[in-house]
């Protein structure tokens, strides 16, 4: 017998069963053989919340979340976000290697070229109310997308694929500039081809009347690096979405807006969002004490802190840490950063904390470096999934050609009633009474 094999004895019937285990996993469906009677389905897991099962095979990204270790295709992300645009970072993803330098340029003239709305599109969000959040109105545009673009039912033509993926990496940070100045009812403006991904979308963003937008390098870069950090992160929720909406072969557009809204959700990319509500709720270092009490009495969350897969410091919050003071020195100081960085230093000797091994995550810092780049907290969910965009579809891409998967289905344990005898609505009454 091969050692790497799991013997399972089931006392049910006295039977083992010897189930190969590859790569530190068994296969559920292995679990099947596993009956107490011929007529039984066979053994399955429990597994709520995907606590311990692996759904793919991925070759994107590497997370070890006890030594706080985050790699794309290999590549630490400390050295990925020292060295890289984030354009970079997205061919990385998407094809497996860093690009050479003509790969480079090819490929930043093509996401380039994709970056304009039809101006449907355009209409289509001015038709939103003034106060919509701008995580809906991504959401719903991504979906719309979709109608202008019918060709991208044809997901296994992989030419077509990469033509969707290069208009949706293009056109993200468009629609995500024209919800911003949707909110404050300024004008939309134009990409400007001349300008780098973060240079235009800040132009998008943030142009007036001056005939050419100048970003400051300073923000530009930092936004680039926000973006590398946030550009994949294996099977979260929203990845996990675009997969399992994917599976369905629904086109790309509307498997990234079902992607984006699981990302909208506070627990996951509108934590970053939380943080700054929660850091306002705090008011003051002085009153940090008492909102720690307040936590551990279990009234509330320290948003921006623990995570389901790193149990230490998440990586990607030690560089943000240090992209802020980049950022503070252009920008002035953010007050709230005085709040969190109190926060952080109760928290992080706190038994509570230590013992639970909760550590700041990404969105701990990034919602201060926003506001002080002068974004709004309804913002800033939408930063997170123009990156995020990238990761989604390079996952998408590996779901569409890994030739085991299939539509996404997971089971149930039924708890519900046995099959019950149908009462006619007349007699409802009188019979319902009979049961009371
Ligand atoms: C991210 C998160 C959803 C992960 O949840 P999870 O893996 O299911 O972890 P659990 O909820 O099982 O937490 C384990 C324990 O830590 C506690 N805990 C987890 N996150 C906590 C937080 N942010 N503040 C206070 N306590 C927290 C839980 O109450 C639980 O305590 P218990 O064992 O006494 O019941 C969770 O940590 C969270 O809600 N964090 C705040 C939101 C956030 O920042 N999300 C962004 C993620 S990038």
């Amino acid at each position: 017998m091969s050692s790497n094999t799991l013997t399972i004895t089931d006392n049910r019937t006295a039977k083992s069963y010897d189930l190969a285990i590859e790569n530190g996993t068994i296969r559920a469906t292995d679990l099947r053989k596993i009956k107490a009677g011929s007529e039984d389905f066979g053994l399955m897991t429990y597994d709520p919340a995907f606590m311990n099962t692996a759904s793919c095979h991925s070759s994107i990204t590497y997370i070890d979340g006890d030594r706080g270790i985050l790699r794309y295709r290999g590549y630490p992300i400390e050295v990925l976000a020292e060295h890289c645009s984030f354009l970079e970072v997205a061919y990385l993803l998407l094809f497996g290697e860093l690009p050479d330098p003509d790969e480079l340029k090819n490929w930043v003239g093509e996401i380039t070229h994709h970056t304009m709305l039809h101006e449907t599109t355009k209409k289509l969000m001015e038709g939103f109310l003034h106060d919509a959040h701008p995580m809906g109105m991504l959401v719903s545009t991504v979906a719309a997308l979709s109608t202008v673009y019918p060709d991208a039912r044809e997901i296994r033509d992989p030419a077509n694929r990469l033509l969707q993926i290069k208009r949706l990496i293009g056109k993200v940070p468009s629609i995500a500039a024209m919800s911003y100045r949707h909110s404050l009812g300024f004008p939309y403006v134009y990409p400007d081809n001349d300008l780098s991904y973060p240079e235009n979308f800040m132009n998008m963003l943030w142009r007036m009347v001056e005939p050419k937008y100048v970003a400051n390098p300073v923000l530009a870069r930092a936004l680039d690096i926000l973006f590398i950090l946030h550009a994949d992160h294996e099977q979260n929720c929203s990845t996990s979405a675009m997969r399992s909406v994917g599976s369905a072969h629904t086109d790309p557009f509307l498997s990234t807006a079902a992607a984006a809204a699981a990302l909208s959700g506070p627990l996951h990319g509108g934590a970053n969002e939380a943080v700054l509500i929660m850091l306002d709720e705090i008011g003051s270092k002085a009153n940090v004490p008492a909102y720690i009490k307040k936590v551990k009495e279990g009234h509330v969350k320290l948003m921006g802190f623990g995570h389901r897969v790193y149990k230490n410091y998440d990586p990607r919050a030690k560089i943000i840490k240090s992209v802020s003071e980049k950022v503070f020195a252009v920008t002035g100081g953010n007050p709230k950063l005085d709040i969190a960085l109190e926060l952080e230093r109760i928290a992080l000797q706190d038994e509570y904390f230590v013992t639970r091994k909760l550590y700041p995550n990404v969105d701990f810092y990034s919602g201060i470096i926003y506001q002080a780049m002068g974004f709004r907290p309804e913002m800033f969910t939408v930063l997170f999934a123009i990156p995020r965009t990238a990761g989604w579809l390079a996952q998408w891409q590996e779901m569409v050609t890994d030739p085991e998967q299939k539509i996404a289905r997971p089971r149930q344990i039924y708890t519900g009633c046995d099959v019950r005898e149908f009462v006619p609505l007349e007699k409802r009454a009188a019979a319902l009474a009979a049961t009371r």
